[in-house]
């Protein structure tokens, strides 16, 4: 079994006048004027319990693009015994043939179920052509393919040295018991991996996705089961977060958590199982990636027009709903007037509305709760005397809009320097150009975070020094670049601190979590 060596899947840039551009809009059209159902999956059953949610797409709230069925404590039962009856099946099962299934799984959202795929992620969690292609059809399929990879070599890992009437070998065992997937809104391609990745490695798994993601979640589901993941290795559970934690975090068998989302609830979690720490047969693995309060500095060498670009980009793109977002930025003075200027006239020609029109780049934040959240930041950052240098309005009539937000401090400690917003709000402190070492001081003490990070600076020296400097401030740390979209197979992704446990995803040191190796001596 050879195992093809993975590529990045090439981008579509959904240029007008394109096939690809027709059947992505044909696939929109579709998937507005039908509405879905969407059942929860455990084992091989479809479960509907009549307690239906309402989905809608967030720039057009009140359109309805179908219902899915709420489950309650009881579905998260039945999907762990599920889980645990399929395992035993799953990993004893040749590795190269849980290796095909996902090989499979990539190639259908790569070729049928592309513009599908990128319809959902557009119309469910309000993303524009690229973003969602980046996401749901990209990144996804990187995951898949490139994971593959990591678990053939984790599988070739055998002790150096045996010989002389004694064989040494190192058996690679899933994790005794399941595995929970928890998974955020923002990335499709963070929800498909989250479960696939332990899976891949043999493990079976009970996932559940934010309620605001279950309009993907539901058509990956049905990827992965034409693909041929059997019946109760992923079980698909839409149950109130605290409820479904109360019958995961007492069981067991519980071997282990994959993690997106808040600070707030993985510290949380990783309270509640340290304190039923005695009643699991193992350790378990707890694997998150968390929160950021993710910086751009510049050098006083930098080039504005390269860092405005930079800022705009790394701040806004999906209206700054990625955990990697850009959202505080230290620019020297020597810049500021160009680079306040640059971003002005960027910002003035984006426009703002839903991803059916694809010459949108800002689109609707996720729901109302972010969107209200996200709102007060910028009313009290005006009442506290900021300047606000682009943006600053919202509507929340017909879709969740904020336009994208520049705000200006005197002081670098104020709030929206320090505090996870998760909206398109970019907050910038001008430090006196000579002081540079004191700007880096600041960026590294600032936030308990340390997901990603960018410096820009023709300055080499400059340039090192702050790579030196902010080594513990980002796990993912660009020079000249925005400190977002992170590639598999280039830039593995993950951050320390408060950030997560920086695990990477897409990466072997991933992979290794969702294993637990027995070493065999035979001697002959
Ligand atoms: N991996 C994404 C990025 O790098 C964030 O989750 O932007």
């Amino acid at each position: 079994f050879n195992v093809p060596e993975p590529k990045n899947e090439p981008v579509f840039d959904y240029a007008p006048g394109t096939p690809a551009r027709a059947k992505l809009q044909a696939a929109l059209q579709e998937a507005r004027s039908k509405e879905v159902d969407v059942p929860m999956y455990i084992g091989s059953e479809e479960v509907r319990t009549g307690n239906k949610i309402p989905l809608s797409p967030p720039h057009d709230h009140q359109h309805l693009l179908g219902h899915f069925h709420e489950g309650d404590k009881s579905h998260v039962e039945q999907a762990i015994n599920a889980a645990l009856g399929a395992k035993e099946a799953w990993e004893t099962m040749e590795w190269e043939q849980r290796a095909a299934i996902f090989l499979k799984a990539a190639d259908l959202i790569a070729g049928p179920y592309r513009y599908k795929m990128n319809a959902a992620t557009m119309l469910g969690q309000s993303k524009n052509a690229f973003q969602a292609e980046i996401d749901s059809a990209c990144e996804i399929v990187d995951f898949l393919r490139f994971n593959v990879k990591y678990m053939t070599e984790i599988y070739k890992q055998q002790p150096p040295i045996s010989g002389d009437g004694v064989w040494n070998r190192l058996e690679q065992r899933p994790l005794e018991g399941f595995v929970f997937a928890l998974t955020p809104f923002n990335f499709t391609a963070i929800a498909g991996n989250l479960p696939t990745a332990p899976a891949m490695m043999g493990n079976t798994v009970v996932w559940k996705p934010a309620y605001t993601q279950i309009y993907t979640a539901n058509l990956l589901m049905q990827v992965f089961r034409e693909a041929g993941v059997p019946d109760g290795v992923i079980n698909l559970v839409y149950v109130d977060g605290p409820a479904a934690g109360e019958v995961i975090f007492e069981h067991p068998e519980f071997a282990g958590i994959h993690f997106t989302g808040s600070t707030a609830v993985f510290q949380t979690i990783w309270k509640t199982i340290g304190n039923n720490i005695e009643k699991y047969k193992s350790y378990p693995r707890i694997v998150g990636e968390t929160g950021g309060k993710d910086f751009v500095i510049a050098h006083k060498s930098a080039d504005a027009k390269q860092l405005a670009t930079g800022l705009v980009r790394g701040a806004f793109e999906f209206q700054g709903q990625k955990c990697s977002a850009a959202s505080r930025a230290y620019i020297p003075s020597n810049l500021w007037e160009d680079v306040k200027k640059y971003m002005q006239e960027d910002l003035a020609s984006i426009k703002m509305g839903g991803p059916e029109d694809f010459s949108n780049f800002i689109n609707a934040v996720i729901d109302e709760k972010s969107f209200d959240k996200i709102a007060k930041y910028i009313d009290t950052a005006k009442s506290d005397g900021l300047e606000v240098v682009a943006g600053g309005h919202y509507d929340k009539s017909k879709g969740y809009f904020v336009e994208p937000t520049v705000l200006l401090t005197k002081d670098p400690m104020y709030t929206t320097m320090c505090e996870e917003i998760f909206g398109p709000v970019l907050t910038i402190y001008v430090y006196q150009e000579d002081h540079f070492e004191e700007a880096l001081e600041l960026v590294d003490q600032t936030s308990p975070y340390g997901l990603t990070g960018a410096i820009f600076s023709h300055d080499r020296y400059a340039a090192q020094l702050a790579t030196q400097k902010l080594r513990n401030a980002a796990g993912n740390f660009y020079i000249n670049d925005k400190p977002t979209g992170a590639v598999v197979g280039q830039q593995p992704f993950g951050g320390a601190r408060k950030s997560g446990t920086n695990d990477k995803a897409g990466a072997m040191i991933n992979m290794l979590r969702w294993v637990s190796p027995r070493t065999i001596k035979e001697t002959f």
